[in-house]
């Protein structure tokens, strides 16, 4: 038996730490329990900038955790924190929204905090690391499924940082022992998603009016669509993606299935059996569409989403109501 692993895990005799930056946020809230199941010590390096302060304390009070609070923007922070480790995950980033309106802070945070963290990892011997990149890298999608070997197009400085941090794996596993993968997470949703998301808030928005006895309200014909990927698959594809052996690579992490704008309304209004129809609110929309192609991380992981659409909105509409004031 397995001496470390509970669920799927690999044989690690004596656990071996990985470095989760950005560990107690959306995603690290999910990913550090799938990795402490996995057989690893997590180590989780994080400024607090945006987390939910009562998951981060659950998080930390898990054996096996242990918080480094520091900022990956500042390199001694980060070699402290690197010290020791296996292996890292790197979440620590500062979102889309905050991109646009702050160039300056969001490229110190998301490419210079890549550069600092790979610097150290590559000084430390570190073996592995896991990146989160973003499907944003593809820009307005000309062609779909959006493939790994098709045409990117980082349209803001957030989707060039997380482009910049993929070709800064590859520069610094020239120079290595590093073997990487980035992982290009589509439209990630599921319980304690952040409200100011900027695809997927559109979730809560629809379910807080629906809550009100209110329709949703569309803007333009709401054929818009993202590719909706479940945070517990993205935290399982975290996982597989750190101990797998495959390096070199960024792979895709969504569903393969388009969800329009129009059509997550009318699932929330079946989910929630309310009694209205959804509004639609003339416009000029652009009509931007997602959808992975998932082809390659089935290959090369043997990763396949496992929540379905409808289950995953049932999962947001539990946690909504379990956290209702
Ligand atoms: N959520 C999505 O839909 C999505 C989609 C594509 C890519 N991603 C990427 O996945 C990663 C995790 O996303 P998330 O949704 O959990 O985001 P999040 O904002 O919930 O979590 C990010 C974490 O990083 C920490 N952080 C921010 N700046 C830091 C700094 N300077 N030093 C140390 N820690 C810092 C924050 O405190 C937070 O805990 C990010 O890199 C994000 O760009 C997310």
């Amino acid at each position: 038996m397995r001496p470390n692993a509970t669920r799927g895990g690999p044989v690690r005799v004596g656990r071996s730490t990985v470095l989760v930056t950005g560990g107690l946020g959306y995603i690290g809230s999910h990913a550090v329990p799938e990795l402490l199941d996995r057989g690893w010590r997590v180590r989780i390096l994080d400024n607090r900038y945006r987390c939910d302060a009562d998951a981060a304390d659950a998080l930390c009070a898990m054996p096996g955790v242990d918080l480094v609070e520091g900022d990956v923007r500042y390199p001694h922070a980060v070699d402290r924190a690197v010290q020791g480790v296996e292996a890292v995950v790197h979440l620590a980033a500062v979102c889309i929204n905050k991109s646009i309106a702050d160039p300056a802070e969001s490229l110190d945070v998301n490419l210079m905090g890549t550069q600092h963290l790979l610097d150290s990892v590559s000084r430390h011997g570190v073996r592995r690391v896991v990146f989160a990149s973003s499907a944003s890298v593809y820009g307005n999608a000309t062609q779909l499924p959006m493939r790994e070997d098709g045409p990117v197009d980082p349209l803001t400085p957030y989707c060039t940082a997380k482009l910049a941090g993929e070709q800064l794996l590859a520069f610094h596993a020239q120079r290595s022992a590093l073997t990487w993968l980035a992982l290009r997470f589509f439209n990630v949703y599921g319980p304690g998603q952040p409200t100011d998301a900027f695809y997927t808030s559109v979730i809560l928005t629809f379910v807080k009016r629906l809550l009100a006895g209110q329709p949703p309200v569309i803007d333009g014909r709401g054929d818009q669509s993202m590719d909706f990927v479940h945070v517990a698959d993205v935290a399982r594809a975290i996982g597989l993606a750190l101990d797998s052996d495959a390096s070199g690579e960024s792979l895709n992490v969504g569903t393969g299935r388009q969800t329009t704008v129009a059509e997550l309304a009318e699932r929330l209004v079946v989910a929630m059996g309310a009694d209205v129809v959804p509004q639609f609110r003339p416009r000029e929309v652009l009509v931007a569409r997602r959808e992975a192609s998932v082809e390659r991380i089935a290959e090369v992981l043997g990763w396949r989403p496992r929540v379905e659409i409808d289950e995953g909105l049932a999962s947001v509409l539990d946690w909504i109501k379990q956290h209702r004031a």
